[in-house]
């Protein structure tokens, strides 16, 4: 294969450093472009950056520096974004410029430069979905739009059939599931997705949006409290607290490894199958957030008790996991890591770090806004 150069905007952070590294032992030339955010990345540059890419310490809210960025490659991967569901509903502003805007400039800065990739590959989000795929065992499928607030008031959490009012049974969620976006980060994301593919089908270039559910990994910051519930988790146990679990606990995600999310990005990459779609990239596995949580305290060997909060996170959905055939079958992906032994691996590199335990204080905040209930 011939060598790639490739710039990856939120190239310092957790997938894409990640991918960085991937791509640098197939031999690509690797540009990094990160704003390096004190909310991820609060001990500055992260120590596990790959020496032999080049970094540049950049916004992408800036246009001019990101006009030099984008000149002469042949591959974008776009993952620099602002990432929790929750803060997005009281940094609306801030979320908006950094997602939509920052799109909407990486697709000027290539116009601008006449400096037109191969490839774009973008980072979009299950959370664009809102609830998942549902079946009632009377009344049929049903693809719910959110919880009423009333129903959440008196703790009722799961889903409702609109027919019946029983609670519904979750399913795989796949692609052609109607969007139903209940957060601003979500929103944002479904903007980026659609922004990127517009501007590929307009220009021909080819776009792939890839839909992540929760991942879960090494690197994922420790001192970030607004996203990332397995960093969010582990933070807590190795300082002592309980993980603090919104609703019951028993809602629902689909928990991917980062190695797998590296996968599908170079599947992406180096195939043209995709090309014009949005897929889900998953591990096909629903997961409580209690059982997360409570193998992790397993995997580390704390025994802490869950704080069930039984408190509603604005923004936040039921149950939504992933249904993977289309992707499996457009590039081969093929998820290779269990949730156990993915952990397993989480904890050993959580032996050499230190987690700053911010999540009080972020609770605390959500709490001022009454985004937490
Ligand atoms: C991840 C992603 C984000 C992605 C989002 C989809 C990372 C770094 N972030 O966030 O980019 O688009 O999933 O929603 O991978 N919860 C608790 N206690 C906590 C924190 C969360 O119970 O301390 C619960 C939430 O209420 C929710 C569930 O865990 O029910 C998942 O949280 P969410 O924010 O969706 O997922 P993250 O993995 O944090």
């Amino acid at each position: 294969m011939k060598a790639k150069k490739i710039l990856i905007t939120g190239g310092a952070g957790f997938v894409g450093s990640h991918t960085a590294d991937a791509l640098l032992r197939q031999g690509h030339e690797v540009r990094l472009y990160d704003n390096l955010s004190p909310q991820v990345h609060s001990s500055g540059i992260p120590e596990y950056l790959p020496k032999d890419a080049e970094f540049i310490h950049g916004d992408v809210r800036d246009l001019a520096q990101l006009s030099e960025a984008v000149r002469g490659v042949d591959v974008i991967f776009h993952f620099a974004a602002a990432v929790g569901v929750g803060q997005s509903m009281y940094r609306i502003a801030d979320y908006t410029a950094v997602n939509n805007q920052g799109t909407a400039n990486i697709l000027q800065a290539i116009l601008d430069k006449h400096s037109y990739p191969e490839k774009i590959v973008l980072a979009s989000s299950m959370s664009i979905y809102g609830e998942g795929q549902y079946s009632c065992s009377r009344c049929g499928d049903f693809e719910p739009g959110p919880r009423a607030l009333e129903q959440l008031k008196e703790k009722q959490w799961e889903t409702l059939c609109p027919e019946c009012d029983e609670p519904l049974v979750p399913l795989p969620t796949s692609e052609d599931k109607p969007l139903q976006c209940t957060s601003i980060y979500a929103l944002s994301k479904k903007d980026q997705e659609e922004m990127a593919l517009l501007f590929g089908r307009t220009y021909g270039i080819p776009v792939v949006a890839l839909r992540y559910f929760n991942i879960y990994g090494t690197r994922q910051s420790l001192s970030n409290p607004y996203t990332g519930v397995a960093a969010i988790f582990a933070s807590r146990l190795m300082n002592g607290n309980s993980p603090l679990l919104f609703e019951d606990g028993f809602q629902m995600r689909d928990f991917v490894s980062v190695h797998d999310v590296v996968q599908a990005n170079l599947l992406a990459m180096e195939s043209s199958a995709a090309d014009g779609k949005a897929l889900n990239v998953g591990s096909g596995k629903p997961v409580t957030i209690r059982d997360v949580a409570t193998e992790l305290g397993r995997a580390l060997g704390i025994s802490i008790p869950l704080d069930i909060t039984g408190k509603y996170r604005a923004g936040d959905i039921r149950h939504c996991f992933a249904e993977i055939s289309a992707i499996s079958t457009a590039l081969g992906y093929m998820p290779r890591f269990q949730l156990k032994d993915g952990m397993e691996e989480v904890v050993e590199w959580l032996s050499s770090q230190k987690a700053n335990d911010y999540v009080q204080e972020a609770v605390e905040r959500l709490n001022v806004h009454g985004l937490v209930a």
